[in-house]
């Protein structure tokens, strides 16, 4: 028997689309989008800005290191959050369920750029510098953070088996190292990671 019953599109193309693990990893990245867009703007959005004023003031913590680095700003951290709730609102109208309520997508953005500060605090206190790489903290912590706590307010997603995560994260991965790279390439990075 070829092709399954019921069904006029080719096998191959029948066995994608109603494949579920495609179909959950999709789901996935379209929720996770305005996390994303979040962590990623600040990097061109800060360059618009002449003083970009550090979020810890240039204050050290009691480690005599300083509390997050010049990394983290009040507009790297409102231009994500702006960003990322923005095009949560272009996901929401156009793929109508994406999110549960409006809040959703300000909730992931949020803790996305909470998991990002959390990272650079914890950088800075084992001693790595500002852009001083820590692997897998410094691709896949935002997303970590923006989905803990969506999840924590709102529950999980009807995608979110094991599998499907462990792809989301090293899409994610992935996706940051590439974006970087790319970021690198265009001079609105000083490092390729
Ligand atoms: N950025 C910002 N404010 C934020 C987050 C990011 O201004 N809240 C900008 C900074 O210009 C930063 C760049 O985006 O240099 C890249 O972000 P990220 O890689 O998170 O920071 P790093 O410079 O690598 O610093 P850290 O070592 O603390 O992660
Ligand atoms: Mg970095």
């Amino acid at each position: 028997m070829v092709g399954s019953v019921g069904s006029n599109r080719p096998m191959g193309l029948d066995r994608w689309m109603g494949d579920p693990l495609l179909t959950n990893l999709i789901s996935a990245l379209v929720y996770v989008l305005p996390a994303y867009v979040a962590n990623g703007a600040p990097v061109v959005l800060v360059r618009t800005v002449e003083r970009p004023r550090p979020l810890d003031m240039g204050r050290n913590f009691i480690d005599g290191r300083r509390i997050l680095g010049d990394g983290k700003t009040f507009e790297g951290l409102f231009g994500g959050l702006f960003s990322g709730t923005a095009i949560g609102l272009v996901v929401s109208f156009l793929l109508p369920g994406t999110f549960r309520s409006p809040l959703e997508p300000v909730t992931l953005s949020s803790g996305a750029m909470l998991g990002d500060i959390l990272g650079s605090f914890a950088k800075r206190r084992i001693g790595i510098s500002q852009g001083g790489p820590l692997p897998v903290v410094d691709q896949t912590g935002f997303l970590a953070a923006a989905l803990l706590l969506a999840w924590t307010i709102f529950g999980p997603r009807e995608w979110s088996d094991a599998f499907t995560l462990l792809l989301l994260f090293l899409v994610t991965a992935l996706l940051h190292l590439g974006t970087n790279a790319g970021a690198y390439l265009l001079g609105l990075k000083e490092r390729w990671y």
